[in-house]
Formats: C-alpha cells, sequence, structure tokens
C-alpha cells in the first residue's frame, strides 16, 4: 500500500520509512505522487494542523495521506513555541537560529521541562480518518550538544539516556521520539483499519 506523505521534510520520510515498511507500507513524498501543496497551518492544535496538511494532500493526489504536526512545547513557557516550533522566531532564522533563540529565552530558568508532540493524521479518498498522538517528555538542555537529527534535536535532553536526541542513532530516538509513539500508534490503527476493509 502506498501512503504519500504531505511532508517536504526528508528528515520525517526517514523516521516514517522506519516504522510503517514494518507493515508493508510505503512511503512516498508528494513530488513523487506528483503534487505540490503548500498547506497553510492555520490550526492552534498539533490535532487541527495535521489534518489541514493531510486532507489537501490526499484531495490533489488522490491517494490515502499522512502528515504529522509537532513541536516542542516547555513548560515554563506555557508550552511555546509548540504549533509554531517551526515558525519560533519568525521566517529569518533556522534551525540553530531557532534553538539559540529558545535556550536565549530559557536563560536563567531553572524549571527546564518540556515535551515533544506528534500527532499523525491520515487521510483516505473515502473521506475516512486515522488519528494517533505521541509525547516524549524530556527537558531542555543549557547548551547543544550532538550532531544527529534536526531542529531541535541539539538541546532536547532525555535524562534516562543521558543524551540529546542528536546524540542518539536514528533507531534509539525512534524507539521512544514522540514521532515514534505516534507512528507505533498510527501503526496499530493502520492494520486494524486494513484488516477492517480488505475483508
Ligand atoms: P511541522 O513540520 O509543522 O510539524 O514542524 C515541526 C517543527 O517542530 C520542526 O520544524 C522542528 O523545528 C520541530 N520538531 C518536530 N519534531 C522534531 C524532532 O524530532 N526533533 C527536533 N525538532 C523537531
Amino acid at each position: 500500500m502506498k501512503i504519500v506523505l504531505a511532508s517536504k521534510n526528508t528528515h520525517k520520510l526517514e523516521e516514517l520509512q522506519a516504522i510503517l515498511g514494518a507493515q508493508g507500507v510505503e512511503v512516498i513524498l508528494e513530488a513523487q505522487a506528483g503534487v505540490d501543496v503548500d498547506v497553510e497551518e492555520t490550526g492552534t492544535t498539533f490535532e487541527e494542523n495535521s489534518l489541514l496538511k493531510a486532507r489537501a494532500v490526499m484531495e490533489a493526489s488522490g491517494l490515502p495521506a499522512i502528515a504529522d504536526d509537532s513541536g516542542l512545547c516547555v513548560d515554563a513557557l506555557q508550552g511555546a513555541p509548540g504549533v509554531y516550533s517551526a515558525r519560533y522566531g519568525g521566517e529569518g532564522l533556522d534551525d540553530v537560529g531557532r534553538y539559540t533563540l529558545l535556550l536565549n529565552n530559557m536563560r536563567g530558568q531553572l524549571d527546564r521541562r518540556a515535551k515533544f508532540v506528534s500527532v499523525i493524521t491520515c487521510c483516505f479518498p473515502n473521506g475516512d480518518v486515522l488519528t494517533a498522538r505521541g509525547e516524549c517528555p524530556g527537558t531542555l538542555a543549557y547548551a547543544p550538544k550532538g550532531e544527529g537529527g534536526f531542529g531541535y534535536d541539539p538541546i532536547f535532553y532525555l535524562p534516562a539516556f543521558k543524551k540529546t536526541f542528536a546524540q542518539m542513532t536514528a533507531q534509539e530516538k525512534n524507539t521512544v521520539s514522540h514521532r515514534g509513539r505516534a507512528l507505533a500508534a498510527f501503526g496499530e490503527k493502520l492494520a486494524a483499519y486494513l484488516a477492517a476493509h480488505n475483508g
């Protein structure tokens, strides 16, 4: 079965394919399905934004489409940057600029608790929708560490591993990450859905 990933982020494609590939699902990028959809993420929740993205790509491609909306929620900042993680600090910043800004905004703050959240939505051409949510609690480091991953990975620290996400292998990250957890839950829902619909 082919599912179009409503994203241009190849890191997400790799993480998704690693988990859903085991279920016989082939995840392809929008470009491979011949569509190029720019969806405005106007929602105020991860659920709303992932639905907006998945639905737009499903409608454009005519294929089942899956979207992940994710972000980093910091307790001391009342959940910010949250759904605005990709746009934190404005359009001009890159990943390093965004996590540096976040570290600056957290200077002197002793409550370092934070969590990553991922909501996966899959829209089928017949109107069916599957959704799954995953969360990964951790803390904000005081300085970036590690070379792997993307986004805020270098400053997201997991005390149980004594590592940031950026110091983990992709496999290790998948076992605990918000997206790994959401995908595992999604995988179970998809298997049940396919079993029910394929007789
Ligand atoms: P989205 O593409 O709108 O879901 O943007 C989510 C943003 O949250 C990304 O651009 C990253 O900045 C951040 N993010 C989400 N998941 C991760 C992750 O696993 N590691 C690091 N940053 C992440």
